[in-house]
């Protein structure tokens, strides 16, 4: 007799249906699984019979297959062990044959038969209710198929005796309820910050807009600082936003004990981090650090130190919103609509352009560092601006600056112009101005005559590309939505061009 149970594969983050077949039937003693499976479900076998044999139930000497179907979709991950083990459950009548109908079933089994934790948990869950079904996963993750639907039956034991006496009817167990993570945990706060009048201001416009950023200065001068001040400013996820980030999280294996936070994601990876960490892939396929910044920010501190390799490889995300990783059988989509913000010194030594100060490897200090970077991953970058070392005055002084709470205000404000303005336009899909497509931003920040006359020289002048045309007109739109003012005019353009052309980046 064959035993059938359904779980899913994972292509990106869409959760494929798969069918575990299985069947026991008398010949020689064996234990196979077929169904183009990878390393960690092959031995996926010797888990399943530990924890069967370490819930007191041991396999019958008979010949067992385990098919994958579809044979041809390619299986990874230890999430297979449940469903394996609950259709040999039900093959040998360990638990009734229909019991697990109805059912999406993953999980790991460690030998001793408890469910350890999978990722993808979410999207698992919420493929099972678009299919009316339930679920059951690991006790970990319970609280995070409590997301998908609040009506779904989800089943989330510990082990596999909690499965049995649930499935016959014996020991009932509870629906886990879902959680939210507390935001009760204080950002830190923008009032810390002495000086930087003109960082402060460029902070919240790239807030306001969702705009790239890049800040040069020596070291010591508060970039850091500034950068990790961003998400103190920056409005709560919506719903949607939140769950496509958890989405995201839980097939990365990420989600904090399985809740939900509203706190725009920021990721800040090291500068040694290799092309797969950042935009996904590598042996198993995960999503990268751009996509756990999806709807959030990906903060690159000291620029230059990354692989130029690497660098280049954000181009195509930055442009896009996601992230496509080829594989030999598999082609994966994973979403990347992320903010970035860079921070780097302006040349090796650090100190370039310091009043007093000369490189010891004079000019080359600065070329050869900033030579790391490729134009046109640069020319992806709408606000870049110097962050001079503040002086010892501003440092001194006691006047507190403003604190992140009013900027947040303002911010807030802009974004829900802009949400408004794209709700109107029927771009459902849209937030900030920085997210707008080329066609579209034509049409939202249409100059007035004197400043296209300003923008026709600047282009000239400096041979703006056109992406970098389209850029300065997303960051004078944004300009005119924190004013409040309805046309993009000419002091918005020149602004917006001096922090794409007044940098002292070479
Ligand atoms: N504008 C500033 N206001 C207050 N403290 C500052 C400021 N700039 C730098 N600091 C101090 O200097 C330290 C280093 O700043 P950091 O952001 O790491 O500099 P950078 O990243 O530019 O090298 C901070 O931890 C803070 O104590
Ligand atoms: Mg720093």
């Amino acid at each position: 007799m064959v035993a059938r149970i359904q779980t899913v594969a994972f292509r990106g983050i869409e959760a494929v249906p798969v069918d575990v077949q299985v069947q026991v039937a008398s010949g020689l003693p064996a234990f196979t699984i077929v169904g183009l499976p990878d390393k960690a479900v092959a031995e996926s076998r010797e888990r399943v019979r530990a924890a069967l044999i370490a819930s007191g139930l041991s396999l019958p000497p008979k010949r067992i297959t385990i098919n994958l179907a579809p044979a041809d979709l390619p299986k990874e991950g230890s999430h297979y062990d449940l469903p394996i083990a609950l259709g040999l459950m039900s093959a040998i009548g360990a638990v009734p044959s229909d019991a697990a109908a109805g059912y999406l079933v993953l999980g790991e089994l460690a030998l001793d038969g408890r469910i350890s934790s999978v990722a993808g948990t979410l999207p698992a869950a919420i493929a099972a209710n678009g299919r009316d079904m339930g679920i059951i996963c690991p006790a970990a993750t319970g609280a995070e198929a409590a997301w998908a639907a609040s009506d779904m039956d989800i089943v989330a034991p510990a082990n596999l005796l909690e499965l049995v006496n649930h499935l016959s009817g014996n020991q009932i167990l509870p629906r886990p309820a879902a959680m939210r993570q507390p935001d009760t945990q204080a950002l830190p706060d923008l009032s810390e910050i002495r000086g930087q009048e003109v960082a402060r201001r460029v902070l919240e416009i790239a807030a306001a807009g969702g705009h790239n950023l890049l800040m040069i200065g020596p070291p010591g001068a508060g970039k850091s600082m500034l950068a990790a001040r961003l998400p103190s400013i920056l409005p709560p996820l919506d719903p949607r936003e939140m769950l496509d980030v958890s989405m995201i999280q839980s097939i990365a294996g990420e989600m904090a004990g399985g809740r939900i936070s509203s706190r725009r994601p920021f990721r800040c990876p090291h500068h040694s981090a290799s092309m797969a960490a950042l935009v996904g892939g590598g042996l198993k396929v995960r999503p990268g650090e751009v996509s756990l910044a999806h709807n959030g920010v990906l903060f690159l501190d000291e620029l230059p130190e990354f692989s130029p390799q690497v660098l280049d490889s954000l181009r195509q995300p930055l442009e896009s919103g996601e992230t496509v990783i080829a594989r030999a059988n598999a082609r994966v989509t994973y979403p990347a609509r992320f903010q970035l913000v860079a921070a780097m010194n302006p040349c090796k030594c650090g100190m370039a352009g310091t009043p007093g100060h000369t490189c010891r490897r004079g000019e080359r200090c600065v070329t050869d560092y900033q030579a790391r970077l490729s134009g046109p991953f640069l020319d992806r970058i709408d606000l870049r601006i110097d962050v001079p070392a503040v002086s010892a005055i501003d440092m001194m002084g006691d006047g507190k600056a403003e604190s992140s709470a009013r900027v947040a205000a303002r911010v807030s404000a802009a974004r829900k112009i802009q949400r408004q303005r794209f709700l109107e336009m029927g771009q459902t899909s849209l937030h900030t101005n920085a997210a707008a497509s080329p066609d579209l931003i034509e049409k939202i920040a249409t100059p007035d005559p004197e400043s296209r006359a300003l923008l026709v020289e600047a282009a000239e002048r400096f041979s703006l590309s056109a992406r970098a045309y389209h850029r300065v007109l997303k960051v004078a739109r944004t300009l005119a939505d924190l004013g409040g003012e309805l046309q993009v005019r000419r002091p918005h353009i020149a602004e917006a061009l001096s922090y794409r052309l007044a940098s002292s980046l070479a």
